[in-house]
């Protein structure tokens, strides 16, 4: 180990002396482009090369005393974004900048990107990321590596890049579908990269490529990723129409025109968001049967005397069964612009219902459209038939019942005398 030492330090004294003798003649080496923010890269520095660096830890073998990898690949660091516009190591980590007495200290500080990249920094020091490593040291929250590497970064237009759309279910994936991760981050949802993966935008990406679906990074932003209970949140309850509106443009100018959508805008939580209906992970595709039928359960957990009355018609009743040809809450009320029935724009109004039922019964005339699809036998005034009705047909069935119970029962001791009877005269 000593002579490795003293060997690396022969070579860096030789080398320093003939740094600092061709110094005077030589032409400055090509800087960064960097943006405006950029002090460091701007004027040529002194201090060690990337060379001297790599002279050590250019070795693949590379270890710390620890075991631990210390080593640089040359190579992908050319190959990287830095590395193409001649970063040099001491940009990153500057408190090298002015070193030249190798060897340094062990402990270094952490490599800084403020001085080029000072936005990002700002906008990730907002997170929830951030704020749970500064809360606690042992946090194993994403920092700018985990989501870019270390020395290989690439722009998120490059398909081997971490931030490329396409592997970012997997840069996210690596700690939101780690138990491990999970556990110790407390978060509450679980594995949400296992749910996006089955889901129509997870299927999207992974299964045909198609850059424009949505992925964690369109509905959460990248750098200030916050937690839902945040109002600044992108997927705070009431924003998250906005977020599904980026690229649903047509389907969310329905739902404002409605009253869920117009409710939600006005402060009510009480008013449905997209992700109610279609879930944030585990969005399917708005045909599948199953999905369908859930959907009429979660308009039912607002609008329980709806769903209850739904369920005594035979649309009710069949869907009850699983299948779904017959008519779901939204086959007459609209999935998106939903009115309230006096409103001329509702699918329910007098003037609409008919060509409404008309989807499906085509031969349907005006009386069929009389027929009350949430009647309510409990309702005296809404449905004064069917409530008396229902009542006479509750009454003659106990009245059919008590009759023949009470036949029974008292025929019962006198057939029992009449079998003895018998039994004594044989
Ligand atoms: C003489 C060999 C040598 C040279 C030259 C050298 N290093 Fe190191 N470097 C080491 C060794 C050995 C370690 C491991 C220290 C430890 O953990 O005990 C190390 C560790 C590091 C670490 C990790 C520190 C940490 O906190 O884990 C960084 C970053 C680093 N070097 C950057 C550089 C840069 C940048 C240069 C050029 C300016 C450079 N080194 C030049 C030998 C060298
Ligand atoms: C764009 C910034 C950047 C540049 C340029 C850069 N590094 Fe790093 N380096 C990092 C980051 C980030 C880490 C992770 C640890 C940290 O945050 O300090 C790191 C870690 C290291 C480590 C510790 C081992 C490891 O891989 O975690 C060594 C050694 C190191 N760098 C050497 C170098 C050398 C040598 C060069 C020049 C060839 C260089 N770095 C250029 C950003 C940079
Ligand atoms: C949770 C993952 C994550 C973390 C943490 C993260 N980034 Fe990013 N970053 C991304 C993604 C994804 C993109 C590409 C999409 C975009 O621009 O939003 C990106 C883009 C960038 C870009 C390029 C922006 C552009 O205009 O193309 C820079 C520079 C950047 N990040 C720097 C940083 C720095 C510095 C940190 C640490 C302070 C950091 N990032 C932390 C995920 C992350
Ligand atoms: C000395 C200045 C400098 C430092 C320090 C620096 N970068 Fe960069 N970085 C650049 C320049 C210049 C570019 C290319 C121009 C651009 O796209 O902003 C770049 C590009 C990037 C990109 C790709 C952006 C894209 O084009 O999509 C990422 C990601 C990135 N840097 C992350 C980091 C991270 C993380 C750190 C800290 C560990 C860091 N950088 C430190 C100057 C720097
Ligand atoms: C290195 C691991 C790691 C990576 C990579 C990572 N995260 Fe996280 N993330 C965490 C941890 C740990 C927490 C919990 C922080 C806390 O509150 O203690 C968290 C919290 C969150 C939260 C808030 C959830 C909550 O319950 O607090 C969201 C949303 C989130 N991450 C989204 C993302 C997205 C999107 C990406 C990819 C662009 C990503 N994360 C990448 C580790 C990671
Ligand atoms: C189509 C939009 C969308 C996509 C894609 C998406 N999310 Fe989410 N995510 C949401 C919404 C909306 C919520 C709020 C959930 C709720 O209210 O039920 C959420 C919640 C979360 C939470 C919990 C936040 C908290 O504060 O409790 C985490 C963690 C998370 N998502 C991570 C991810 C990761 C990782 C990915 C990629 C694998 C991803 N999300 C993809 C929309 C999305
Ligand atoms: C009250 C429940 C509910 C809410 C809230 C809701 N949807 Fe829907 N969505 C549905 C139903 C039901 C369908 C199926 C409609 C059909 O089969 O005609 C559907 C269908 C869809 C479809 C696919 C069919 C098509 O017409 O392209 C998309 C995309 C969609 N919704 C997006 C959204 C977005 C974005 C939001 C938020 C702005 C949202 N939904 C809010 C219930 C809802
Ligand atoms: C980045 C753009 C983007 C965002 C943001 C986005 N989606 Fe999508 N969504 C798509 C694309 C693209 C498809 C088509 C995928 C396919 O057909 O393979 C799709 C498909 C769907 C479908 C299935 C449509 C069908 O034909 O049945 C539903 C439902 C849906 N998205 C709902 C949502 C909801 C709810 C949100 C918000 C939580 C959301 N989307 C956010 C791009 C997006
Ligand atoms: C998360 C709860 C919730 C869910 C789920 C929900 N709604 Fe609503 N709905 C409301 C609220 C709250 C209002 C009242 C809005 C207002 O203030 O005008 C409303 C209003 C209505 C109205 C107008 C009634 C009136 O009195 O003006 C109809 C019709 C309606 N919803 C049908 C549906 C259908 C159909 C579904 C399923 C596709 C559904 N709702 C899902 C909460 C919900
Ligand atoms: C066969 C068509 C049909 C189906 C299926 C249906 N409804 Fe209705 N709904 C109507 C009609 C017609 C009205 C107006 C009649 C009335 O209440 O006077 C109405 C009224 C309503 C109202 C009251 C509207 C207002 O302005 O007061 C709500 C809320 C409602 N339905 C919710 C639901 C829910 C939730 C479901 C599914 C569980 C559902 N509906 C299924 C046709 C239907
Ligand atoms: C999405 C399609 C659909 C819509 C819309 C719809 N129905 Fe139906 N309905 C069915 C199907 C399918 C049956 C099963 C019987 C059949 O095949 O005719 C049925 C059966 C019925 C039945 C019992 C059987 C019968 O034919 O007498 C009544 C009553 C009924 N519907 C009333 C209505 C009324 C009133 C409306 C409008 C407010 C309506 N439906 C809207 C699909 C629909």
């Amino acid at each position: 180990m000593i002579r490795r030492w003293l060997v690396f330090f022969s070579v860096l004294f030789v080398a320093a002396l003939a740094f600092v003798a061709a110094s005077g003649q030589a032409t400055p080496k090509k800087t960064p482009s960097a943006p405006a923010t950029t002090s460091a890269a701007a004027k040529p520095a002194p201090g060690p090369g990337n060379d001297d660096c790599l002279a050590c830890h250019g070795d693949p073998d590379a270890k710390n005393d620890a075991g631990r990898r210390i080593a640089v690949d040359p190579a992908k660091f050319t190959d990287s974004v830095h590395g193409a516009l001649d970063l040099k190591c001491t940009d990153c980590h500057a408190d090298l900048a002015k070193f030249t007495d190798f060897p340094h200290e062990s402990k270094l500080a952490k490599a800084d990107c403020t001085s080029c990249h000072k936005e990002k920094v700002v906008e990730y020091d907002r997170s929830i990321h951030a704020a749970a490593r500064r809360q606690s040291s042992g946090s194993v929250a994403a920092t700018c590596v985990d989501c870019h590497s270390t020395h290989e970064m690439r722009p998120k237009t490059d398909p081997k890049s971490l931030t490329y759309p396409l592997n970012l279910p997997t840069t996210c994936g690596r700690c939101h579908g780690d138990p491990a991760v999970i556990k110790e981050g407390h978060i509450a949802i679980g594995n949400v990269a296992d749910l996006y993966k089955d889901s129509i935008h997870g299927k999207a990406v992974s299964k045909s490529g198609l850059m424009v679906a949505a992925n964690c990074t369109s509905c959460h932003g990248s750098h200030d990723i916050r937690k839902k209970s945040d109002p600044e949140s992108r997927v705070f309850r009431r924003t998250i129409p906005n977020v599904c509106g980026g690229c649903h443009e047509g389907i969310k100018a329905q739902y404002d025109r409605g009253v869920h959508g117009a409710a939600s805008a006005k402060g009510n939580d009480k008013a449905p968001v997209c992700a109610d209906c279609h879930t944030a992970h585990q969005i399917q595709r708005a045909d599948v049967a199953s999905w369908k039928l859930d959907t009429i359960r979660e308009c039912g957990t607002c609008h329980v005397d709806k769903i209850t009355t739904y369920r005594d018609t035979f649309h009710g009743q069949v869907t009850s069964l699983g299948f779904v040809r017959v008519a779901a809450c939204s086959d007459c009320h609209g999935a998106h612009e939903i009115h309230g029935k006096g409103d001329p724009q509702s699918m329910v109004s007098p003037a609409r219902v008919l060509s409404t039922c008309r989807k499906c019964h085509a031969t349907a005339g005006e009386n069929f459209a009389k027929y009350d699809p949430h009647a309510d036998k409990h309702d005296a005034e809404r449905n004064p038939v069917l409530f008396y009705a229902a009542g006479f047909m509750k009454w003659l069935l106990i009245g059919v019942f008590g009759v023949f119970g009470l036949h029974a029962v008292l025929w019962f001791p006198r057939g029992f005398a009449e079998r003895r009877k018998k039994a004594g005269r044989s």
